[in-house]
C-alpha cells in the first residue's frame, strides 16, 4: 500500500471513535484530511467539529460539517489528529503543518487523543523529525541561540522566501540535532522559555490511542 492509502485507511478507521450526537475535535494535515473526508459520511449524526486550523476549518465547512469555536465547547470526548513522530509511550512530535498551538489547545480540552498515522511515523525516540516550535517573531534570534546551547540547530521556517506566518500570526522554528530523552521534562522546560508560544512535543497531551496504518492493516496501540 502507498503512504496515501495507509493514511486513508486510518482516516476511515478513526470514525469508530466519533460518538453520534457529540462534537468531535479535528486536527490538521494530510492524514486528517482523509479523516475529514470520511467524517462527511456521518455529518448528519454529529453537531459538528472543533477545528485546529484555518485549513481544516475550510475543509470541514466545504463538506457541510459545522465548525464550532473552541471557546463555545467545554469538553470534547475525542480529538483526532496525525503526528510527525510517535513513540511507544504515545508521546509525539507535531507541527509539521504549523498548527501545533491550536492542536495542543483542542487536545487539552479533549478526554481522549486518537492519533492516526502511517507506520513511518512510529519511532523509538523522538527527535529525528525537525522539532517545530511556534515563537513570537521578536524572540526568534534569542531562541535559536538557546536551542544551540542544548546542541540543537534551529531554522526559521520559510514560505515563498519569507518567514511562514502561522494561523496565530507567529513564526515557526524547526530544530534538528536534539536528544529528546525525557519528552515530559523537555516540553515543560522549552514551553517556559520567553517567546515560545508552543513546543511541538506532545507529552502532556500525548496520544491515548494510535491507529497505525501498516501493510497488514490498522494496528491499534493504546497508551
Ligand atoms: C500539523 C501536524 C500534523 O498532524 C503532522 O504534521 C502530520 O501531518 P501529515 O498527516 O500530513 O503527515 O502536526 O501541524
Amino acid at each position: 500500500m502507498t503512504q496515501d492509502e495507509l493514511k486513508a485507511l486510518v482516516g476511515q478507521a478513526a470514525l469508530q471513535y466519533v460518538t453520534p450526537g457529540e462534537i468531535v475535535g479535528v486536527g490538521t494535515g494530510s492524514t486528517v484530511n482523509k479523516f475529514i473526508d470520511a467524517l462527511a459520511t456521518m455529518k448528519d449524526q454529529i453537531p459538528g467539529a472543533v477545528s485546529s486550523s484555518v485549513a481544516s476549518t475550510a475543509r470541514l465547512k466545504a463538506l457541510g460539517i459545522p465548525v464550532f469555536e473552541a471557546n463555545e465547547v467545554t469538553e470534547l470526548s475525542v480529538y483526532i489528529d496525525g503526528a510527525d513522530e510517535i513513540d511507544a509511550q504515545g508521546h509525539m512530535i507535531k507541527g509539521g503543518g504549523a498548527a501545533l498551538t491550536r492542536e495542543k489547545i483542542v487536545a487539552a480540552q479533549s478526554r481522549r487523543f486518537v492519533c492516526i498515522a502511517d507506520e513511518s511515523k512510529m519511532v523509538k525516540a523522538l527527535g529525528a523529525f525537525p522539532l517545530p516550535v511556534e515563537v513570537i517573531p521578536m524572540a526568534s534570534a534569542r531562541l535559536i541561540r538557546q536551542f544551540a546551547a542544548l546542541g540543537g540547530k534551529a531554522h526559521l521556517r520559510l514560505k515563498d522566501g519569507a518567514p511562514l506566518v502561522t494561523d496565530n500570526g507567529q513564526h515557526i522554528l524547526d530544530v534538528t540535532g536534539l536528544q529528546i530523552t525525557d519528552p515530559l521534562a523537555f516540553e515543560s522546560e522549552v514551553n517556559q522559555w520567553p517567546g515560545v508560544v508552543t513546543v511541538g512535543v506532545f507529552a502532556h497531551q500525548k496520544a491515548s490511542v494510535c491507529l497505525l496504518g501498516t501493510s497488514s492493516g490498522v494496528k491499534t496501540l493504546t497508551f
